[in-house]
């Protein structure tokens, strides 16, 4: 551990983005809480590579963020085990789409709950250590935060949601903690999907003509973590131009 050694919070860190976060940070020297719901085999597999390469830097916590009242738990899991918290990443989210005479509650529970309702509850509990490292926040959206995917309004009005509450915390939380935004297009394929996407339409529309990866978020990230003391408030897409198509 270096006098630059952040503790780092990513929800539904075990898989996907998630994972590639923890890795890019966990290489950057910080230390990692692995926030998951229900992928427990992958997030100590991922837990224990990490401490594999550097003893004690990386632990898991369990928590449906559907019922907020386990999110301190969460919160008290990184300043237990690291003695601080220095970054929040919301990151967990729920997707799939809800054509609007098929909307039952469970569904608008669970993508506002994911994506809007569980990240403002966490900051609430989290905010209190984040004043004391001068701490940021970084909440994943969408480019369909901002331009809607058909067939998705749910999770769209969430996503945008979550930009707002990005915008309006970074205001109420300064100047002690920083909130931003970064806003994936085409990474990685829904995971649990019927629809299949079809790839080369998708592609047709990203002027670099292809998909990212998660590299390209977590490396964004990364910099907004440790090289950004002036950047909060934003919303940055990472999406190969797509958001300047639609
Ligand atoms: N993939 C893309 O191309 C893309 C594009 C645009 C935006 N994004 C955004 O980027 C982020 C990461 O994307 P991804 O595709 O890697 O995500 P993902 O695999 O779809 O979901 C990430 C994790 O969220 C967790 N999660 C879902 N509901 C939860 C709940 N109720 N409580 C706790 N955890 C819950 C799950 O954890 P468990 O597995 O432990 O249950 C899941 O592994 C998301 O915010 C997503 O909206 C992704």
């Amino acid at each position: 551990m270096t006098a630059s050694t952040k503790t780092v919070l990513i929800t539904g860190g075990a898989k996907r983005i998630g994972r590639q976060m923890a890795l890019t940070l966990h290489g950057a020297g910080h230390n990692i809480v692995v926030h998951y719901r229900s992928s427990a085999n992958a997030a100590s597999t991922l837990v224990g590579e990490m401490n594999a390469k550097r003893p004690e830097s990386a632990v898991t916590a369990q928590c449906d963020l559907m019922d907020i009242d386990c999110i301190p738990a969460v919160i008290d899991t990184a300043v237990q085990c690291f003695g601080r918290l220095d970054v929040l990443i919301n990151n967990a989210s729920s997707f799939y789409p809800t054509p609007i005479e098929l909307l039952e509650i469970d569904f608008w529970n669970d993508l506002v709950g994911s994506n809007l309702k569980a990240p403002a509850f966490l900051v609430k509990h989290a905010a209190k250590h984040l004043r004391d490292t001068g701490g940021s926040i970084i909440n994943i959206v969408d480019i369909h935060a901002k331009n809607p995917m058909a067939d998705h309004p749910i999770y769209c009005s969430a996503k945008a949601g979550l930009e707002m509450l990005t915008k309006a915390l970074a205001r109420d939380l300064a100047p002690a903690i920083r909130v931003n935004a970064v806003s994936p297009g085409a990474i990685l394929w829904p995971e649990h999907n019927s629809i299949t996407p079809e790839k080369s339409e998708i592609l047709k529309k990203i002027p670099l003509q292809r998909m990212g990866a998660p590299e390209d978020i977590a490396s964004l990230v990364q910099f907004l973590i440790d090289q950004a003391p002036y950047i909060t408030g934003q919303v940055i897409a990472v999406d190969g131009g797509r958001s300047v198509m639609i």
